[in-house]
């Protein structure tokens, strides 16, 4: 595809929601970036919250974290191109491990994976012997090792179901494990909040949770939406399971990044309020063009926000920056992330 047929392509979705100007300047790097991918025998995923521009152009599959570590698992390209953040990069590589995996930035983190260590696992297991330990994706390897399985935000309920155990330990997103113990009538205790929980058998708890949050979601409130109905007393709210559970309970929806979509995609409400990552919106709206879609862009995420078109063809160039992790925590994180795989 020449630079004209990449703009007019991008232009199609994004025509209204991008200026012609950034387009066309944006068109010429996705071309090169394709050219580059080809070259290199490579493919590129782009998770639900990049920017329009480059979610239109250059990814092979776009999706939220679990379609896209199915993505990495299957692939035989040689090189994956991670359009996502750090935790999501380096879960394609556990589960690829012959693969190149590069992420265009170093700065592309995550709250929820930079607030638990491994260390603070084997505390909590020490602690809470026997107790299964169920680790939310957005964690980094070494986390995942310490886990005996792995979930998402789209089957962190069916994930915790399936354990058969009494209690769980659930890390690190506070506010994804209060709303997953509602979901699954469970009562939850979180020792780093509330230390002086005695330890012992015999407590009233089933779910044992971390004091991790998600920076982006956890900035949406209860009166974000009061607002917006007093103002569009029609409108369908869907807010994303890392938001507090008075927001989740507040909202007509609650799902992660794909199911968010697909229940747009399904409603014929006359407005839509996304609270999630802002750049989603944009990509939504180019979807349904027939729809009203409303968004609190006030907050975005500034790790997803570090991927550039710019920095994805640096990264093909110069091969940047590419993700390791030690064989033996690899082999401990790929099977919990595994087992959440096999489950569905
Ligand atoms: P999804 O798994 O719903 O795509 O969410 C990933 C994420 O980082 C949400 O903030
Ligand atoms: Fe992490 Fe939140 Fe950004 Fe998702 S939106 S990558 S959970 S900081």
């Amino acid at each position: 595809m020449n630079v004209e047929e990449m703009f007019q392509k991008m232009n199609a979705k994004l025509a209204g929601i991008l200026p012609e100007g950034e387009l066309r300047y944006k068109a010429e790097l996705a071309v090169e970036i394709n050219r580059l991918k080809k070259e290199k025998n490579a493919v590129i995923l782009g998770h639900n919250y990049m920017e329009p521009a480059l979610f239109h152009s250059i990814p092979d599959f776009t999706g939220d974290s679990l379609d896209l570590s199915r993505k990495a698992a299957q692939t035989d390209k040689d090189l994956i191109v991670f359009c996502g953040v750090k935790f999501m990069a380096e879960t394609a590589k556990l589960l690829n491990p012959s693969k190149t995996v590069l992420l265009p930035s170093q700065e592309a983190g995550c709250s929820l994976a930079a607030s638990i260590t491994a260390e603070d696992v084997r505390a909590l297991k020490q602690r809470f012997p026997g107790v299964p330990v169920v680790t939310y994706v957005n964690t980094y390897a070494d986390v995942k090792a310490e886990s005996d399985i792995c979930c998402t935000s789209s089957n962190a309920a069916a994930v915790v179901n399936s354990l058969n155990s009494d209690t769980v330990i659930f890390l690190p997103d506070e506010y994804l494990a209060r709303n997953v113990a509602r979901e699954t009538g469970k009562h939850i205790i979180f020792p780093t909040l509330t230390p002086n929980i005695p330890d012992g058998s015999g407590l009233d708890y089933q779910m044992i949770g971390w004091h991790g949050r998600c920076e982006v979601h956890e900035k949406f409130t209860v009166e974000d939406i009061d607002l917006i109905r007093e103002q569009f007393p029609e409108v369908f709210v869907l807010a994303h399971p890392e938001c507090s559970p008075e927001v989740v309970a507040a909202a007509d929806f609650s799902g992660g990044t794909n199911a968010m979509i697909h229940q747009v995609a399904d409603s014929s409400a006359p407005h839509h309020l996304l609270l999630t990552e802002c750049a989603m919106g944009d990509n939504i709206i180019s979807a349904n063009p027939d729809k009203e879609i409303l968004r609190l862009c006030m907050v975005r995420c500034p790790h997803m926000n570090q991927i550039t078109l710019e920095d994805t063809l640096a990264s093909l160039r110069f091969n940047q920056y590419q993700i390791e992790v030690p064989e033996e925590i690899r082999r401990r994180a790929a099977r919990a992330v595994e087992r959440m795989i096999a489950i569905g």
